[in-house]
């Protein structure tokens, strides 16, 4: 892989891909200002660097459920992925194992969650959405087990699907099938707190809720025994409106209290970003349009070289703050501020406007 910055990933990532996949990965819901308010909050926190700690060796080696992570981050579920990079679920599961971090696996692409399991094994959480009744359900999680997989996260912020007028527009349906209205969402509509009840009573895996923004839902998922509280908003693409996911971080951080990890995901692009997450109490970030930038800019060759530069982009800002350790990394390393620039979905990449988009 060339490029040697995230700035040249996410052009050649535009330069390969076609409107229609173009604007399925970088678009969100109605108004979109769900999307430009994740970007919003993140650029709304700044640094209060400390000096004169030495920072010759930068330490930010982590692990989630188990399994280390080389940077305290995950790649989150990605559906259709393989509408960026054929390969599509197969290569971001070889690229994280290359790397060094941990995949959470859309059950809305290809290959298949089995097919995926046997051809890359290794730790891997499986997402699921209930496409069928709860003997359904079940079987799937067997299955996902069976297949080694080392934990399952039921995402609770899609159960309808939005109105993603980027793609209505253009009569634009992803290779899932999935759009707004469509008929399938009747089992993802009717699941509730007795669903997380069921699966940590009959199932023997570490459970993920995703789309948690609130800090009494996030309260209750530790109170049933869910395993990691994930925020997110589905970066911007289902409830519009909402408020930023690194805006609920301190809320849902001290509901939680260290009972579980935190993750969070939501206009996390570069690795400055990433560090204020850590600062204000997630565990660890996820990276959903960075994923499917740097595998539309090259599949699992793009998607390594795009996680190194982050490497080097967080470390470089821990140093520069004047952290060595994830320890260090506390409030008190930020504070809050106006946005120096408009806030977009690609607001982390602003010499992209001088080059031309
Ligand atoms: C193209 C695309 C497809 C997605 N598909 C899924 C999915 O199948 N399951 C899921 O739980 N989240 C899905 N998400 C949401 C991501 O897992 C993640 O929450 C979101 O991308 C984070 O925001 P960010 O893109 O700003 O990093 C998808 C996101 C994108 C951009």
């Amino acid at each position: 892989m060339k490029f040697l910055t995230l700035h040249e990933m996410a052009k050649q990532a535009r330069q390969n891909l076609a409107r229609g996949e173009w604007d399925y990965l970088i678009g969100g819901a109605d108004t979109e200002s769900a999307l430009r308010r994740n970007r919003h909050g993140v650029d709304s926190w700044v640094f209060r660097p400390r000096i004169l700690n030495d920072v010759s060796s930068v330490q930010c080696e982590s692990q989630l459920l188990g399994t280390p992570l080389r940077i305290p981050v995950v790649m989150p579920p990605i559906g259709s992925i393989q509408a960026f990079a054929p390969e599509g679920g197969e290569a971001v599961a070889q690229a994280v194992q290359d790397f060094g971090i941990l995949q959470i696996l859309s059950s809305v692409c290809t290959p298949d969650f089995v097919t995926v399991a046997q051809r890359v094994p290794g730790p891997r959480i499986y997402q699921l959405y209930l496409v069928g009744d709860q003997s359904w359900m079940d079987d799937t999680i067997a299955q996902a087990i069976d297949s080694g997989y080392t934990g399952f996260c039921l995402t609770a912020d899609t159960q309808v699907y939005s109105r993603r007028e980027r793609d209505i527009i253009k009569r634009y349906v992803p290779a899932s099938g999935r759009v707004a209205g469509g008929g399938d969402f009747q089992y993802q509509a009717s699941m509730t707190w007795d669903t997380v009840a069921h699966v940590k009573k009959k199932f023997d895996i570490p459970l993920i809720v995703k789309g948690v923004n609130v800090g009494e839902d996030a309260k209750r998922c530790v109170d049933m025994g869910v395993d990691v509280v994930y925020i997110s908003n589905h970066g911007g693409r289902q409830l519009d409106h909402t408020r930023s996911c690194i805006d609920a971080l301190p809320e849902v951080v001290a509901a939680v209290a260290g009972a579980v990890p935190v993750l969070v995901d939501g206009g996390f692009m570069r690795g400055a970003d990433v560090v204020k997450a850590l600062c204000l109490g997630a565990d660890a970030v996820g990276m959903g349009r960075f994923e499917g930038l740097a595998m539309a800019a090259g599949g699992r060759a793009a998607l390594v070289k795009a996680l190194e530069i982050l490497e080097h982009e967080i470390k470089t800002t821990m140093a520069l703050a004047g952290a060595n350790s994830l320890d260090q990394l506390t409030p008190e390393l930020l504070e809050r501020t106006l946005p120096i620039t408009p806030a977009h979905v690609l607001s982390a990449f602003p010499l992209l406007e001088e080059t031309g988009y």
